[in-house]
């Protein structure tokens, strides 16, 4: 018999001789060792992890590109690329990857749009719910967004020289829009005194999906701990769900009886397409996701363009009387116009923020077929991981010279962009699992920043500064600070642009 030293003396070698191998085998011997990056993330995936769960996943990556070129081993499967070339290959239309299975930690089951993996299966949703994105569809649902804008202008007036986190409105206002547009009914946030506990909950969706994805047996062991502010932290990822099963029933409950209802939902459920329509459970997942989808990312933006624009007193200026002149133009007393919606100056302010501050900067992994698959000239083997990330892509020196600077007269003098700044912007993702949202979030980010820039000037105080404002991504951003309190300061004459020609849907 041996004894039981000796045991833990034999385990141990075994272990170390394993990990020793494995180290070998990826610096030596696998198909990506030639590829540059830093040594860590040649023999272990570990450390991307903590660096994503404190928050620096994105800047780190951007930062490894800077040093390495456009494509970097960031783990011992895991590439990560920055050319316009790699896009098309990753995210195009003829795309032969996959998204990585980490997507199915996202959400919980049945999947929804955002995380189906399966091809077939991801086309045949995102067709179900195409219908309820089409232009004419988006076109309805104009005056519903503006009767919200017209709302969170009072809000904001109401501050009276106050500071007010901005953050904090855009997200009831973004939340409020996605429930009026898509359940026929705002969910009250903009209303209401405290923040839906639905909007804390989202910040820690994806974090918890990192840590489950990661470390299965260590999430197995904190959902058992008697602690309730963890078990609260945890239970977050299950109230998102139910979120979208209550409006979902609320939905039911209200619309029983009124068959000529045309918000967003009906069409995706009674569509006269033929597909097979959803089951409730499908039905109230995907309600929970464009939930999701719809509110963090077109707050983040909200948030980070005003911050810009306080930063750019000249340039604010400059919008506003561009915004003025166009509105003077068409419609001195009446609502917001197109002429206004349709300023090069308001979207060019827009797609620099996007820019700048993209709400989704993160990674998008996917993963290569069981043939491998060859990424701008390198061959990789099946089941690596591959991803780009538009932080970085958005900041392409030789596309958007001096790219850390807030410069909306770039998109200005290249007539809405060059080819290659059109090719590497990428804040909506690209091609197949692309930004269903796009113009929605659009429409609002139009509609919002015309009204803000008509009616208010907008200043930061000093708590808001650089440093509570820099960027910590769990896929999606949040400033460090948590916050962005801003001074909506209401100028004087400015014209209540109420509620004129606001129609319910
Ligand atoms: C500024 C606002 C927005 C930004 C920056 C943004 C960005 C993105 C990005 C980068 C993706 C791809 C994610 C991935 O591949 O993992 C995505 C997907 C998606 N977005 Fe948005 N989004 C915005 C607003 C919206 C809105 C308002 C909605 C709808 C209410 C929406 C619905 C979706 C959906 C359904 C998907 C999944 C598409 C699929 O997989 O087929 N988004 N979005």
């Amino acid at each position: 018999m041996y004894s039981l030293s000796t045991v833990l003396s034999l385990a141990s070698i075994l272990i170390a001789g394993y990990v020793l191998l494995q180290i070998a085998y990826n610096r030596l011997f696998s198909p990506l060792r030639n590829i540059p990056g830093p040594f860590l993330a040649s023999i272990t995936g570990y450390w991307l992890v903590f660096v994503d769960l404190a928050g620096f996943r994105t800047t780190v990556i951007h930062k490894l590109h800077l040093r390495y070129g456009p494509t970097v081993r960031i783990g011992p499967q895991e590439v990560s690329f920055a050319s316009a070339e790699a896009i098309n290959t990753i995210y195009g239309q003829q795309t032969v990857f996959m998204k990585a299975p980490i997507y199915e930690s996202m959400s919980l089951q049945p999947l929804g749009i955002f995380s189906i993996r399966d091809k077939e299966a991801h086309s045949q949703r995102r067709s179900l719910l195409s219908h309820a994105f089409s232009s004419s569809n988006l076109q309805n649902t104009e005056p519903v967004i503006r009767e919200r804008v017209d709302y969170l202008m009072q809000v904001l007036r109401q501050s009276k020289g106050s500071s007010v986190d901005a953050l904090e409105r855009f997200r009831a206002f973004s939340l409020d829009v996605v429930g009026q547009l898509f359940l026929g009914a705002s969910f009250g946030a903009l209303e209401a005194k405290q923040p839906p506990q639905f909007l804390h909950d989202m910040d820690k969706v994806f974090l918890i999906s990192g840590m489950q994805w990661t470390f299965p047996w260590m999430f197995a062991v904190m959902s058992k701990l008697p602690v309730p502010a963890l078990q609260d932290f945890l239970a977050s990822k299950q109230r998102v769900t139910d979120y979208g099963k209550h409006a979902y029933e609320d939905y039911l409950r209200i619309n029983k009886s009124a068959p000529n209802r045309k918000d967003l939902l009906s069409k995706i459920l009674f569509n006269s397409s033929g597909e097979a329509p959803l089951t409730d459970r499908e039905t109230y997942t995907e309600v929970g996701n464009l939930v999701f989808a719809g509110t963090d990312t077109t707050s983040t933006t909200l948030t980070y363009l005003c911050w810009e624009l306080t930063r750019n007193p000249e340039l604010q200026t400059r919008l506003r009387q561009d915004l003025q002149e166009c509105q003077e133009r068409s419609s001195p007393q009446g609502k917001v116009s197109r002429e206004v919606l349709d300023s090069p100056l308001l979207e060019a302010v827009i797609n620099e923020s996007l820019r700048l501050h993209p709400a989704a900067p993160a990674s998008l992994q996917r993963i290569t077929p069981p043939t491998g698959a060859t990424v701008s000239g390198v061959r990789l083997p099946a089941s690596t991981i591959v991803s780009m990330q538009c932080y970085t892509t958005n900041r392409d020196a030789a596309a958007f010279p001096d790219p850390d600077t807030f410069s909306p007269d770039r998109w200005l003098k290249s007539g809405g962009g060059t080819a290659a700044m059109k090719e590497l912007f990428m804040p909506f993702s690209k091609g197949t699992r692309a930004c269903l949202g796009k113009n929605l979030a659009f429409m609002e980010l139009k509609l919002v920043v015309a009204s803000l820039f008509l009616q208010f000037g907008l200043k930061a105080p000093p708590q808001t500064t650089d440093d509570s404002m820099a960027m910590r991504d769990h896929f999606l951003v949040l400033p460090k600070g948590g916050k962005c309190d801003l001074l909506f300061e209401s100028l004087n004459g400015s014209v209540d642009r109420g509620h004129a020609n606001a129609e319910l849907l």
